[in-house]
């Protein structure tokens, strides 16, 4: 989703709602009927793994879309955002299909097509949606979106989604699908679920094999260890066919490899077998993007065991093997992204990383709290002098997932 708007400072809840509701009365003339938030998302490491089965472990961000909604009658449908200047849509509930609504639209309708699909009597709605979550930036701005609606049409419809688990799974689920279908983007769900399966001060460990996740205690704030999700800047798109052709060559390995996804190979070898298995694939790009995911797998479970023993040294060494593995292997990174990582290591940060699909966005750094602002000069001033654009700092912390605000 490309919009101009750029928020950078995370809105309190109560900010969020007035922002909300304001837009609503101010566009529909009425109270609406509910507000209902989700956040976008920063991966700790995991990336490019989640649609082969892998391991993820992404936090939700303070920073939140906020929908305020309402019943309409006869399948109408308006929705008012705040994306690029105040615009509205106005369609009916049939129009919302795939190949039938496009843009920013599609991510906040696209939720409505496949709630109605899985038996949920979605009718017409006003919405309006308004966003703190950074746009652009790779940080899931689409899937706060997606999650937000799908959280209040589906309490509209009489489905309201409970803080349960399984429940937040299966909706997840299918904002995941909303995004593939109606959006048209191949994503791999690790948004969506980081938007409304994230638990307040955790991780999610979540193993996309089975769709399972676990709360991961964070060691940070015990140790004054701070997270940045640190924009770039740089132009940040997966529709330009990138995204799709990493999928593809997984797929292609993996099919190669006779097995279903790349997570089966994962499991069955280790780090000394690794150059066997490659051998297996014709040489050049399978086999270096198998290499990562093969190898950003083993890092996850890694990075969780070294969380879990308080170890924030062997976690930051390897979220920079995990970026070296982005870039070299996989070759999803940028000079904005590589810029970023570099001068926050030097800087002292004890871990950096691009996080999400690359192609620009953001760098997730951990650093200790007393660092913080050297990292942020030290960014600013070698993006600087290497001519790119001013990368933005946000410290973050690992926030609950979405739910109803009022
Ligand atoms: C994007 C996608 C996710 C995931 C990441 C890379 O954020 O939406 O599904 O594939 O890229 O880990």
């Amino acid at each position: 989703m490309t919009t101009t708007s750029q928020r950078v400072t995370a809105w309190t809840p109560q900010e969020g709602i007035s922002s909300a509701v304001e837009l609503f009365t101010r566009t529909f003339g009425t109270d609406p009927a509910g507000v209902w938030a989700s956040p976008g998302r920063v991966n700790l490491i995991g990336d490019h793994v989640d649609y082969n089965g892998g391991l993820c472990l992404p936090i939700a961000l303070p920073h939140q879309t906020y929908v305020a909604l309402s019943p309409a009658e006869d399948g109408r449908i308006r929705i008012v955002s705040d994306f690029e200047g105040v615009e509205v849509w106005e369609g009916r509930i049939e129009d919302i299909a795939p190949g039938g609504v496009e843009g920013w639209v599609a991510y906040a309708a696209g939720p409505a097509w496949v709630l109605r699909e899985d038996g949920l009597d979605v009718g017409g709605f006003d919405a309006a949606i308004t966003s703190c979550v950074p746009v652009g930036a790779g940080l899931s701005s689409s899937a706060a979106v997606e999650c937000s609606m799908a959280l209040g049409l589906a309490e509209l419809a009489g489905r309201p989604f409970s803080g349960d688990d399984a429940d937040r799974a299966r909706l997840a689920a299918l904002c995941t699908r909303a995004e593939n279908l109606v959006a048209g983007a191949p994503t791999g769900g690790l948004d969506q679920a980081a938007s409304l399966r994230a638990g307040d001060a955790h991780a999610l460990l979540l193993d996309c094999a089975d769709g399972a996740a676990h709360q991961v205690k964070l060691p940070f704030d015990e140790q004054g260890h701070a997270i940045l999700a640190i924009d770039t800047h740089a132009s940040h798109q997966l529709g330009d066919g990138q995204y799709a052709d990493r999928r593809a060559s997984c797929e292609e390995a993996a099919s190669l490899l006779g097995v279903g996804s790349l997570r089966e190979v994962a499991d069955t070898t280790s780090v000394v077998d690794l150059d066997a298995v490659l051998d297996g694939l014709p040489e050049g790009t399978l086999r270096s993007r198998t290499r990562h995911v093969l190898t950003e797998i083993w890092r996850v479970q890694e990075f969780v065991t070294a969380l879990e023993a308080g170890d924030i040294a062997t976690a930051g060494r390897l979220m920079v093997e995990s970026h070296a593995s982005l870039r070299d292997d996989f070759e999803v990174s940028v000079a904005e992204l590589d810029t970023v990582v570099e001068a926050a290591m030097a800087a002292g940060a004890s871990g950096a990383r691009m996080t999400g699909g690359g192609f620009g966005g953001s760098v997730v750094v951990v650093a200790p709290e007393r660092q913080v602002a050297a990292i942020a000069e030290g960014v600013r001033e070698l993006a600087r002098r290497r001519g790119l654009p001013e990368p933005q700092v946000h410290q973050v912390r690992a926030s609950a997932a979405g739910g109803r605000l009022r």
